[in-house]
């Protein structure tokens, strides 16, 4: 198949070019470098410098691609809540211009990193797909939006679509300096000898998913004719400190974390239920916490700081 990965220079995105390339694909990437890196994108993937929002009807009649891999978003929960306009202008307005310019192009699937941002604080846990939606934060609301746009065109268009709804990811690659991404954060400030601050008291929940798991749902997310959204997830809760400690153990450090204050739009508890997509899909996670964390730290000690964490 020609696929076309938007964020295929990011942390998520660079993964899935990876294994589609392994798996024969034609991989296209379309990545504006904003905090993707060139040196994530394979050698084998031809890349375009260009942003979601350009105008892509030309590019796309070239690229001819099969399948949209939507990955490419302004990633920041605090980023919406500061400016909700520019978060809207790339997450929404971004991705119908990709699918419109997709339809006029002739795409037969659009595959979306959607996230478990879109159901709010929930009301039970883990969360099926069909827990209310009511996001707290712009990015939510967003990738929620982007959604019912997709519904909008299945129904009108009978274009297939796929929304993966992430809990939190993590794993090689993962942006260590932006304001997302805990475990990259902590795992490279224990390397560096220096204290990571836990936003509140560290008691907040989150389901940790490892990228190979969520390459392998992207993998099967090029299935024809299954259309929807699924929970991409683990199903299983660690608090924030659980996490932390668990790093500091990895690494043999006995640094004491600071905590500051709560982030606006964090949510308090987050765990998702992966029973659709195991039952749809045929997806399971592989991958447990503290394998996929001993995996991440290796990569991140390996990468930046010679191999050395103990
Ligand atoms: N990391 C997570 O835990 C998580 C959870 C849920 C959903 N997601 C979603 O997964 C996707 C990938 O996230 P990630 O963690 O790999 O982030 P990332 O920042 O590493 O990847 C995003 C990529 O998109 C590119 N990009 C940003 N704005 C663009 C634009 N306007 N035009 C073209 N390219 C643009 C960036 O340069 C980057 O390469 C995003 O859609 C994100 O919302 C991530």
């Amino acid at each position: 198949m020609r696929i076309l990965v938007t964020g295929g220079a990011g942390f998520i995105g660079s993964h899935i070019v990876d294994a589609y390339i392994n798996e024969g694909h034609e991989v296209f990437v379309l990545d504006n470098l904003s905090t993707g890196k060139r040196e994530n994108i394979n050698p084998k993937a031809v890349f375009y410098h260009a942003d979601i929002r350009d105008d892509l009807i030309l590019l796309f009649k070239e690229i001819n691609p099969d399948v949209i891999n939507h990955h490419a978003a302004q990633i920041y929960v605090r980023a919406s809540v500061e400016d909700p306009c520019f978060d809207a202008e790339v997450n929404i307005i971004g991705t119908i211009n990709l699918v419109d310019a997709g339809l006029k192009s002739g795409i037969k699937k659009f595959i979306l990193a959607s996230s478990g941002a879109i159901y709010g604080e929930q009301e039970y846990y883990p969360a099926d797909e069909a827990h209310p939606s009511v996001p707290l934060s712009p990015y939510g609301v967003a990738k929620l939006t982007c959604e019912k746009y997709l519904h909008y065109y299945k129904y009108n268009f009978g274009l297939d679509y796929t929304a993966l709804r992430y809990s939190n990811v993590y794993g090689p690659r993962q942006n260590h300096l932006g304001e997302s991404g805990v475990i990259a954060i902590f795992i490279n400030k224990l390397l560096k000898d220096e204290q990571p601050v836990i936003h509140g008291d560290g008691s907040q929940m989150r389901d940790y998913v490892f990228v190979d798991d969520v390459v392998a749902a992207n993998i099967k997310a090029l299935e024809p004719n299954i259309s929807g959204e699924f929970n991409i997830s683990t199903g299983a809760e660690t608090s924030v400190n659980e996490l932390y400690d668990n790093i500091a153990v990895i690494i043999g450090k006995d640094i004491t974390a600071y905590h500051g204050i709560e982030k606006k739009g964090d949510l308090k508890r987050s765990c998702l239920l992966y029973k659709k997509a195991k039952e749809i899909l045929g997806w399971s996670p592989t991958v447990s916490l503290p394998d996929g964390l001993k995996n991440t730290v290796e990569w991140f000690s390996k990468k930046f700081y010679n191999g050395f964490h103990n």
